[in-house]
């Protein structure tokens, strides 16, 4: 098995290829002048060979995944005979339907010309909408990473009995997966999203936070807002020590310092998006599942 760690990715890959105990092929990457990008692989071939290529596709996301079609087919071109794309962040995961009439499908679009380059299988991190991923032409495989957030919050024992909160009701499992761990309780933060605007706002509900710590847990922390919010309502409740942990942090503009101003103690993120909260590596997720016979 070749482990290619993307231009995206490249701690993750090579903490993936350390974990299979392999040694990562590198890419060269350059920007022509005009923009245009130039990929070499440091191989010649990859005859008879399992490619993993591991390519994160978080902003700017259109780079990213143009970088990973050209690594794809290149490494068709050099006759590997299987190719897996690990894509923790999968990008315009979150526009999984037609939500309007006349509206792209750009998950559609983007597993189809993946799949057109040469990519057998996906191997992404808490996709939005994982039932969704039942339904491509190729095999997306949907691993969680809630578990190793908070067996990270365990471990260095950096709260007391929490409780787990999901962002929305449709997201409890992402809660229950961590109270699995923690066993403080868990609960959710009542949210909704505009499908013409896709702000998320949150509506008030209930929640039993006084004197206690509390960890909301998200998928993504985009421009923050979500994230701010959920941490100013739960701390107006009274509760004590608020962590954020998400598994994607693309940390746009002043996410960082929104979340934490309001209140959160701080954010614990995945290596799923290389990033300056990145403390949980999700090698071990992957390197797992690779190794698992028919994955
Ligand atoms: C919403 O559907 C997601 O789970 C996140 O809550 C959302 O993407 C966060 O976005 P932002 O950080 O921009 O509020």
């Amino acid at each position: 098995m070749k482990i290619i760690p993307g231009p995206a990715s490249k701690q993750l890959g090579q903490n993936l290829a350390e974990y299979l105990n392999t040694k990562p092929t590198s890419v060269f990457l350059k920007p022509f002048p005009d923009g245009e990008t130039y990929i070499r692989f440091e191989a010649t071939t990859f005859k008879d060979e399992e490619v993993v290529i591991v390519q994160t596709t978080s902003p700017p996301q259109d780079q990213k995944l143009i970088q990973l079609m050209l690594m794809a087919d290149n490494a068709k071109d050099m006759e590997a005979y299987k190719i897996t794309a690990v894509i923790p962040y999968l990008a315009y995961g979150r526009q999984d339907k037609r939500f309007l009439p006349g509206e792209a499908f750009s998950l559609k679009t983007v597993v189809k010309i993946l799949q057109t380059c040469g990519v057998d299988k996906i191997i992404t991190i808490n996709a939005h909408s994982p039932t969704v991923l039942k339904n491509f032409s190729i095999p997306i495989i949907d691993l969680s990473a809630i578990p190793l957030l908070a067996e990270y919050f365990k471990i260095h024992k950096l709260t007391v009995n929490p409780l787990s909160l999901s962002m929305g009701k449709k997201a409890i499992p992402v809660a229950q997966e961590a109270d699995n761990i923690l066993h403080g309780g868990y609960d959710y933060v009542e949210s909704k999203r505009d499908v013409k605007t896709g702000n998320v706002t949150l509506e008030d509900k209930p929640l039993q936070v006084k004197n206690r710590d509390v960890i909301i847990f998200d998928d993504i922390i985009s421009s923050g807002g979500t994230m701010a919010k959920a941490v100013k309502m739960v701390k107006e409740k009274g509760a004590n020590k608020v962590y954020s942990a998400c598994v994607h942090p693309l940390l746009i503009g002043d996410s960082i310092i929104r979340i934490i101003e309001n209140g959160a103690e701080e954010i614990i993120g995945t290596d799923a998006v290389e990033s300056q909260v990145s403390k949980v590596s999700i090698a071990p997720l992957i390197g797992k599942t690779l190794t698992q016979r028919d994955a």
